[in-house]
């Protein structure tokens, strides 16, 4: 009873600062950790908020050297107490489906040259392990697509003594509402299910831009990138690559909303009758749930009669989707969910019967799901994780208090 009544004691103090959050919550979070003030990114012009608003533990650490990575990435947060948990608490006005993405840039602030591994959570529950040193000159990043069942959700770091206790760390957060708004009458990511984790293994822009294909500020390319997403090159030797002269804003009109960028580059075969492979590498060879989604698009101009395209998805061989452009201007996005993997999955777009022109393949994306039973949120269960990093001496101090007042 007495810890009860302390902890909301803390809860309605720490409630009364995030009262004070000056700008929208429920739509785009974009936290750089460790940094003083608000911050524009000077490569794309993203606005970047402080993370003093959403965490108190914690120490904050500029990166000295200049390396060639975001501004957003040369700044961090630190706990060096080791296997204590220390969270954010993000204040989603909303329980719908959110992208959340955490980055991690060691950069040898502390100048021991030792990337720390430690554990990521989110909810309460398992997210993933950051391992720094896997990527030692570019950051890391972890992304999910999840809908909170709580508005309050928390996103924690913790050092483990298996990986020595390491000081964790981290250098952005993000939580971006994923607008349910349809596209093509269809729900963003439709048959994501509540409940379910869908981590991100690759989101793909196949045939030419070299780039990787980002939101801008202020989303004012209505033709573009409007989710937060970012659609990485991926280079495939030996097929042809296709470039759609981008005559209308069509992409942003398909399920999904896939930026104009993406959809007009594919990949072909150099020759009608042979397939396009694509192999995928999940992160762990145990056996998962896969959420694959395949882009297809043309946009041939008017005077193509023969613009059939006619397709057939084999997922580890076996047929799983039958793809039919037949405009000289079309398209469509095709979910395939859940496809059972174990480590590895082999795509195969092959050329169908009766049709005239090879395959294509414009953009993919693959996620693997884990089930997400998230803890039980109101203020008391977050706070209490939030807080007790700095509190446990104020706790102590109340708890006499209290039992003295009684
Ligand atoms: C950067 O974004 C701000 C608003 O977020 C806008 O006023 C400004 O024009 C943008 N600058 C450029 C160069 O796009
Ligand atoms: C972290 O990554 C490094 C480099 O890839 C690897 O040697 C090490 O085993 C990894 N550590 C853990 C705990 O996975
Ligand atoms: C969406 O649904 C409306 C009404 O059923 C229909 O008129 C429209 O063509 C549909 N749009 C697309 C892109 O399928
Ligand atoms: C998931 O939860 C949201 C909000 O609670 C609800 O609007 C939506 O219909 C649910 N979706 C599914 C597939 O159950
Ligand atoms: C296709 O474009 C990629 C760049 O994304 C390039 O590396 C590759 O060489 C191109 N392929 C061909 C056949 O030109
Ligand atoms: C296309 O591929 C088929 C089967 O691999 C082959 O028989 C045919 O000669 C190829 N055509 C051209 C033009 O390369
Ligand atoms: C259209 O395709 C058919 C079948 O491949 C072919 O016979 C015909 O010549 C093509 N027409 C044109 C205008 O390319
Ligand atoms: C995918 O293809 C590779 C190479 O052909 C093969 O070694 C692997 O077993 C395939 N994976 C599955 C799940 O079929
Ligand atoms: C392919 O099309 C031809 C003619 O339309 C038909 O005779 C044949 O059975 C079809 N093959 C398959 C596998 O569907
Ligand atoms: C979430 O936090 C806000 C602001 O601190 C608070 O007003 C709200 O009651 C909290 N919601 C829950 C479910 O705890």
């Amino acid at each position: 009873m007495e810890k009860l009544t302390v902890m909301l004691l803390l809860a309605s103090a720490v409630g009364a600062n995030a009262a004070s959050f000056p700008f929208i919550l429920n739509e785009l979070l974009r936290i750089d950790c460790g940094v003083k003030g608000k911050t524009t990114e000077t490569y794309n012009n993203q606005t970047w908020y402080p993370d003093s608003f959403f965490i108190d533990p914690g120490k904050t650490k500029q990166i000295t050297s200049s390396p060639n990575v975001p501004q957003v990435m040369t700044t961090l947060r630190y706990f060096p107490n080791g296997e204590a948990k220390n969270c954010y608490r993000l204040p989603l006005t909303n329980t719908k489906k959110f992208i959340f993405r955490a980055g991690f840039y060691y950069g040898n602030y502390d100048g021991k040259s030792q990337p720390p591994v430690f554990d990521l959570s989110l909810g309460g529950q398992p997210w993933a392990t950051v391992n720094s040193s896997a990527t030692a000159d570019v950051p890391d990043v972890h992304e999910l697509i999840y809908a909170p069942r709580n508005d309050n959700i928390s996103v924690c770091l913790m050092g483990r003594k298996e990986y020595g206790s390491a000081t964790p760390f981290i250098s952005s957060l993000e939580a971006t509402y994923l607008d349910e708004t349809e596209t093509a009458n269809k729900t963003v990511y439709g048959m994501m299910r509540n409940g379910t984790a869908y981590h991100l293994v690759a989101r793909l822009n196949f045939g030419g831009y070299d780039q990787v294909i980002e939101p801008w500020s202020g989303w004012s390319d209505t033709c573009e990138e409007q989710l937060n997403r970012y659609w990485t090159p991926q280079p495939m030797p030996g097929y042809t690559n296709l470039t759609f002269v981008p005559t209308t804003c069509t992409g942003t009109a398909y399920e999904n909303g896939p930026p104009n960028s993406v959809i007009n580059t594919a990949i072909s075969p150099t020759n009608a009758s042979q397939s396009i492979y694509v192999p995928v590498n999940f992160p762990a060879a145990t056996p998962q749930s896969a959420y694959i989604v395949l882009y297809f698009y043309q946009d041939l101009g008017p005077d193509n009669v023969n613009a059939t395209r006619n397709m057939d998805v084999y997922v580890d061989g076996v047929m799983t989707k039958n793809v039919k452009l037949q405009k000289y201007r079309s398209g469509e996005v095709v979910t395939l969910y859940p496809v059972l993997v174990q480590g590895t999955a082999n795509v195969t777009i092959s050329p169908a019967n009766g049709t005239v022109l090879p395959p294509l393949l414009n953009g993919m994306e693959v996620f693997y799901a884990t089930e997400l039973a998230e803890e039980a949120s109101s203020s008391n269960g977050v706070f209490k994780i939030s807080y007790s990093v700095i509190v446990v001496g104020v706790c102590q101090l109340f708890v006499i208090l209290f039992l003295g007042l009684v």
